[in-house]
């Protein structure tokens, strides 16, 4: 498998190969794949894909939050120089919240409703040792006012259900920021929300990310939220990592059939003719039980021909310095295909 990672210095996340294994009543599921990357200091990484396609799964191996019938296994899963894969509860929950912090989708996974946020926030810096009450309390009001949540002195007294499901996300930010991470996770943190909420939300994560100088991992099905918020992209197809780029390069030059498609669902980006019908990627992410052969994106793919079907597995394949796809048809005609779909000449 071509391995465009190891080249950068010094990543605080470098995953290589990681397999997770769901044992279900109907046999095992594959939920990834020989996933590998490498998120730099300070850099914003974007995993994308339809729902179901291993994006949640492959982070809550890192984070040790499988559910039971998972199996995880990998070559590589270092974070801040140690391997945290197979780490006991124990050591995990110094990582947890300190140097590693992740945010959900439903920021009621994180808050409890019968404490007020400020008890929250100041519980996970004493419980990780970073200072006193008073300093947690001191470092909760900064936090909370640079998330833009007013009166935040008064507002610690506040409980969940009394705020609106946008503060409660900003809290949420601000809880995962009190112990200064190194990296954020931050899978689907503003899907739950409305529209105008989200950009909000996405641009105060953006500003915490150059301001404090943490790498996040930005984890969404949305194509579009990615474009002006991440510095690279891994796009995830079927419990496999099918391409990754620079955010720039993978819209100029997107590459596989499956992104090509995604970028063909985002309003702007997708139709050269803002009256026309927006694409949809006909077909769904197939099962991800029994051992997978060929292509899993064959059966939705314009471009599949027979080899698809029986290849044993499709390797990644390097094309420029940053920038793999895991396709068998060569560069070349795969732009070619895009261009045309958009009119242009190659
Ligand atoms: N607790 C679980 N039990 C059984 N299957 C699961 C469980 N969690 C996830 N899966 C399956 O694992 C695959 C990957 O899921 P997930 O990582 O949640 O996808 P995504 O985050 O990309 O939407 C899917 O096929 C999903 O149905
Ligand atoms: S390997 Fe075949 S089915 Fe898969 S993306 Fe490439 S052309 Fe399509
Ligand atoms: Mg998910």
């Amino acid at each position: 498998m071509a391995d465009m990672t190891d080249a950068c210095p010094a990543p605080i996340l470098s995953v290589r190969n990681l397999e997770v294994t769901l044992r279900t009543p109907v046999g095992d599921l594959q939920a990834t794949r020989g996933v590998s990357y490498d998120i730099l200091p300070g850099e914003t990484f974007a995993i994308v894909g339809e729902s179901g396609c291993g994006k949640s799964i492959a982070s809550m191996a890192l984070m040790g939050l499988l559910p039971r019938i998972a199996h995880a296994s990998a070559d590589r899963c270092r974070f801040d120089g140690q391997e945290i894969l197979g780490l006991s509860r124990r050591k995990l929950s110094r990582i947890r919240g300190n140097t590693l912090s992740m945010i959900f989708q439903d920021p009621m996974t994180s808050l409890n409703p019968v404490y007020t946020i400020g008890d929250q926030l100041t519980e996970v810096f004493v419980r990780h040792g970073k200072g006193n009450r008073a300093q947690a309390r001191e470092r909760a009001v900064f936090l909370l006012e640079r998330v833009g949540i007013k009166n935040a002195s008064a507002r610690l007294n506040a409980y969940p259900h009394q705020l609106s499901g946008g503060l409660r996300q900003r809290v949420v930010i601000a809880m995962a920021m009190m112990c200064s991470p190194k990296l954020i996770i931050a899978d689907e943190p503003t899907t739950a929300l409305d529209v105008t909420v989200q950009m909000r939300t996405l641009a105060l994560l953006a500003e915490l990310q150059k301001e404090f100088g943490l790498s996040i991992i930005l984890i969404t099905h949305d194509l579009g939220v990615v474009a002006s918020l991440s510095d690279r992209v891994a796009v995830m197809y079927a419990g496999q990592i099918v391409e990754t780029a620079p955010t720039a390069q993978l819209f100029a030059d997107p590459t596989h059939p499956y992104t090509q498609g995604l970028i063909r669902c985002i309003p702007s980006y997708g139709t050269p003719d803002p009256d026309s019908e927006l694409s949809t990627i006909p077909g769904m992410v197939p099962s991800l039980i029994g051992r997978q052969k060929g292509c899993a994106f064959r059966n939705r793919c314009p471009l599949a021909f027979s080899d698809c079907g029986q290849v044993a597995e499709v390797a990644l394949q390097k094309t420029g310095e940053d920038h793999a796809y895991r396709c068998l048809r060569p560069h070349d005609s795969l732009i070619a295909h895009w261009r045309g779909l958009h009119g242009e000449s190659v």
